[in-house]
């Protein structure tokens, strides 16, 4: 694992399509809003900024997902995003993708490896 590895969580926090865990990350100078979830048993995590409007996706705190809890949904305007890459796939953005973070789960703990960053 990366020297300056961030824990984030542990892995019991974040069930399939479940709510998912906020954090923060140094991006481009400055502290930014991410977040984690799960999906078909893998962790995914990106930076918590919609591709349409630069505003957080979560309605409700740590409320990343649909009720179908299958696509990640913005509050806003209800763009909706793969969990597995980001790519948004209906809504104002489709086409565009979400940053995406890299993360490692290991020993019951997912981590943010900092070093996927600019
Ligand atoms: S701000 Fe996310 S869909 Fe408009």
């Amino acid at each position: 694992m990366a020297d300056a590895q961030q824990l984030i969580a542990s892995s019991s926090e974040l069930a399939n399509g479940g709510k998912g865990v906020r954090f923060t990350v140094p991006w481009q100078g400055e502290q930014a809003a991410a977040f984690a979830v799960r999906h078909q048993g893998v962790v995914h995590a990106y930076l918590n900024r919609c591709r349409h409007v630069p505003t957080e996706l979560d309605w409700q705190d740590g409320r990343f997902f649909d009720s179908s809890g299958l696509y990640l949904i913005c509050s806003l305007h209800g763009a909706l995003y793969r969990p597995d890459s980001g790519l948004c796939v209906a809504g104002p953005c489709t086409g565009r993708s979400l940053q995406q973070l890299r993360t490692e789960e290991c020993d019951g703990h997912v981590y943010y490896l900092p070093d996927s960053a600019p």
